[in-house]
């Protein structure tokens, strides 16, 4: 079985939660399974190793048990990308639409400086609105995006083809 495989037989799927309606895609299966943990974070080291990243931004919550490790690995730099009023420094923040209610998230505004490159991380795309609110405060900071990567692509919500459109290249590991 290839890598994708592994990891998409491994992925949970929970009807109903956190609202009805809602296919709940889980990934703590994947964290759970150590063989599956690092076939995950290998794919992703692989593919930023010799771009050469600046930082890594990594988006609450989920997004920050991939992004730490995956900087970690890279031996570069993690910032978190937080839930409104987590961030105790001063911070640029920006708000969005989720496929089941709304939020704000924010940034400090040292965490990266004007010209870095940071991949942004996390572990799913669903409306895009998160990963697009990540995207506008990094480069409201003046670091550029290179890519856009997550676990998990949900294109029937259509977040991955606003994400393109918006000019931001995503690589996931699953559809
Ligand atoms: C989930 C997921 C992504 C986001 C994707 O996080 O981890 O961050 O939703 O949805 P979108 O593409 O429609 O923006 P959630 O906001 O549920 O927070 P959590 O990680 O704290 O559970
Ligand atoms: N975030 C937004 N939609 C989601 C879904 N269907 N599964 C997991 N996380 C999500």
């Amino acid at each position: 079985m290839d890598d994708r495989d592994l990891i998409r037989q491994t992925l949970r799927t929970v009807p109903d939660w956190p609202v009805p309606g809602v296919q709940f895609r889980d990934i703590t299966p994947l964290l759970q399974n150590p063989r599956v943990f690092r076939v995950l974070i290998d794919q992703f080291v692989h593919r930023y190793f010799d771009a050469r990243p600046d930082a890594i931004a990594g988006i609450d919550a989920r997004g920050f048990i991939l992004g730490a490790v995956l900087a970690y690995e890279l031996n570069i730099g993690f910032v978190p990308i937080r839930k409104k009023g987590k961030l105790p420094f001063d911070t640029v923040e920006e708000s969005y639409a989720l496929e089941y209610g709304e939020a704000t998230v924010e940034l400090h505004t040292d965490a990266v400086k004007p010209g870095d490159r940071v991949v942004l991380v996390d572990d799913l795309i669903a409306t895009g609105g998160t990963m697009l609110a990540g995207k506008k405060l990094l480069e409201r900071l003046g670091a550029t995006v290179i890519e856009g990567a997550a676990i998990v692509d949900l294109p029937e919500l259509g977040g991955s083809t606003r994400l393109r459109a918006e000019g931001l290249a995503l690589h996931t590991l699953v559809s």
